[in-house]
C-alpha cells in the first residue's frame, strides 16, 4: 500500500492512484467524524462493511442503468472506481423530516414529507457546507443547467431504487446524500455520474418497524452500536454473513 501514490485524504476515504490511468482506488477508513470534524472516533470495522455496502448499492446501479464510478471491489477496505472531476456539491435526497430540515422548518423527526425533496449543499468545510440554491450553482459554474438536470433526474432515480432496496429488507430509507463526478471520454466529452459512497455514514436508515436508527446518527447522536447497527443493515442487506464479518473485521 505504501508503494502507491495518495491523492487525496477526506475524513473517511482516502484515495489511492489506480493500477491503469483513468482509474483510482478508493479505502475506506474506520475514522467517523460529525459537525464538520469537531466530533470524532475511530469505529473499528466501519469501513469494511461501508465498503461492502457501498458496493452493493453501486452494483445494482450499474446494473439498473445509472452510471456511476463503481469498477470493482478489490479487498476489504478497498475498490477501484473511474477517476472523475468531482462537482463540489453534495446533492441531499430526502422522504421524511428529519436533521437539518427538521431543524430548519420547524418539522417533527418522522413526518412524511409532501414528495421526495432533493437540495444542494456547497462542499466546502471552512463555510461549513451551506444550502445553495440551483441560481448559485449555475451563476458561480459549479455546474451547468444541463449537469443540473442530470443530477436531480439522476438522485430522484437512485431514491426510488435504493428506497426499494432497503424496503425489502425492512429499513426505511429517510434521506441520504450523494455525490457526482464529471467523467471524460476520449474527445474530452463528459457526463455526470455518481461517485463517492452510498453506506450508512451518507444515509438515515430506520428499522421499518420499530424506527430504531441503523446509521450514522447513531454517532452524531450518542446512542451507541454504532458498528452493529451497520453490521445489521448489511446482514439485512444479505450481504455478510455474521461469521464472515466477524472474521474480515478482523484480518481487515
Ligand atoms: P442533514 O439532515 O444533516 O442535512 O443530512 C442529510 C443527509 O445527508 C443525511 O442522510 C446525512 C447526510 N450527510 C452526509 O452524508 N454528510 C454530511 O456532511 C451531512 C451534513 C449530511
Amino acid at each position: 500500500m505504501s508503494r502507491r501514490k495518495k491523492i487525496y485524504e477526506g475524513k473517511a476515504k482516502i484515495l489511492y492512484e489506480g493500477p491503469e490511468p483513468g482509474t483510482i482506488v478508493q479505502h475506506f477508513k474506520d475514522d467517523a467524524t460529525a459537525f464538520n470534524n469537531q466530533k470524532k472516533a475511530t469505529l473499528e470495522g466501519k469501513g469494511v462493511l461501508n465498503n461492502r455496502i457501498s458496493e452493493f448499492i453501486m452494483e445494482h446501479l450499474n446494473r439498473m442503468g445509472v452510471p456511476t464510478h463503481f469498477i470493482k471491489r478489490l479487498n476489504m477496505r478497498e475498490q477501484l472506481v473511474r477517476e472523475v472531476e468531482i462537482i463540489p456539491l453534495e446533492v441531499v435526497v430526502r422522504n421524511v423530516a428529519a436533521g437539518s430540515i427538521a431543524t430548519r422548518f420547524g418539522l417533527p423527526e418522522g413526518e412524511p414529507l409532501p414528495r421526495s425533496i432533493v437540495e444542494f449543499y456547497f462542499k466546502d468545510d471552512a463555510l461549513q457546507d451551506p444550502l445553495v440554491s440551483e441560481e448559485h450553482i449555475t451563476a458561480f459554474n459549479w455546474a451547468t443547467t444541463q449537469e443540473l438536470d442530470d443530477m436531480i433526474a439522476l438522485a430522484l432515480r437512485i431514491n426510488d431504487f435504493v428506497s426499494g432496496l432497503f424496503a425489502g429488507a425492512g429499513i426505511r430509507l429517510i434521506d441520504f446524500k450523494v455525490e457526482f463526478g464529471r467523467l471524460y471520454d476520449q474527445n474530452d466529452m463528459s457526463r455526470i455520474v455518481l461517485a463517492d459512497e452510498i453506506s450508512p455514514d451518507s444515509c438515515r436508515l430506520w428499522d421499518m418497524t420499530t424506527n430504531e436508527k441503523m446509521d450514522k446518527d447513531r454517532f452524531r447522536r450518542d446512542l451507541g452500536n454504532v458498528t452493529e447497527a451497520y453490521a445489521e443493515v448489511a446482514r439485512r442487506l444479505g450481504i455478510m454473513r455474521e461469521a464472515d464479518q466477524n472474521r474480515d473485521t478482523e484480518e481487515a
